[in-house]
């Protein structure tokens, strides 16, 4: 391709993102982003520290102390935190649990989307969140936003928790999953939604492969 476009996709917990961005990047020998794990890491950091999540200057001061890096490792995306691989355990519940205060700290946001900034600049990126094609990169060649309906990406977590020897029942992931939306669309700061212009994806009905196809050939259309 003649083109290094920067990719962005959003959309709430369980529309796919994750999945989608990274065989998207995968099939265009792009680079993958995944910047909940980087709120994510921060969010780990706190619990580590002791410190309240909920408590905005200390957790504010704390992030003036971190760094977040991501290196590609084969074809796996590791986080590391103060030089510490931390991936595997950035999807425990207690950090899914203080992730959603330590995202709204002004200076956690501010620090981490200039590092995103940073990483995308050259294009060849897919990036995916919340915010990115609101607040990261609006300019970005092509913004995705991915959704889906609550029950199915209720039963999408459950079945990927399931494989890892989670069981939570749908029911109890359904009420988590629809308290989150809430959290992340009627936030202050960088709040959930589609950016204008971005292209919106039900994923509902549709299989992976075809969610990541529809993209690959958006990002083909516009590349030549
Ligand atoms: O996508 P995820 O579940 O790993 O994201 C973890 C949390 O981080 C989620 O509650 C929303 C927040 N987040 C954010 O505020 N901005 C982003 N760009 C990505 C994630």
């Amino acid at each position: 391709m003649s083109k290094n476009l920067i990719i962005t996709i959003d959309g709430p917990a369980g529309s796919g993102k994750s999945t989608t961005a990274k065989l998207v990047a995968q099939k265009l020998g792009y680079l993958y982003i995944d910047t909940g794990a980087m709120y994510r890491a921060m969010a780990l950091k706190t619990l580590q520290r002791g410190i309240d999540p909920q408590d905005k200057n200390a957790v504010a001061e704390l992030a003036n102390r971190t760094k977040i890096e991501l290196k590609r490792q084969d074809s796996t995306l590791r986080i590391y935190l103060d030089g510490t691989d931390v991936t595997a355990k950035l999807r425990l519940p207690e950090v899914t649990k203080a992730v959603t205060p330590v995202c709204q700290v002004n200076r956690v946001r501010q620090m981490l989307v200039e590092q995103q900034r940073r990483i995308g600049l050259n294009g060849g990126v897919v990036m995916e969140g919340r915010d990115i094609g609101t607040v990261v990169f609006p300019q970005a060649g092509l913004n995705i936003f991915l959704d889906a309906s609550l029950k199915e990406r209720a039963r999408r977590r459950h079945s990927e928790l399931k494989a890892q020897g989670v069981e939570i029942p749908p029911e109890q992931l359904k009420k988590e999953i629809a308290q989150r939306d809430r959290e992340d669309t009627n936030r202050d700061k960088a709040p959930l939604r589609k950016a204008e212009g971005a292209i919106l994806i039900d994923t509902t009905g549709l299989a992976i492969e075809q969610q990541v196809d529809k993209i690959v050939s958006l990002a083909k259309s516009l590349s030549v």
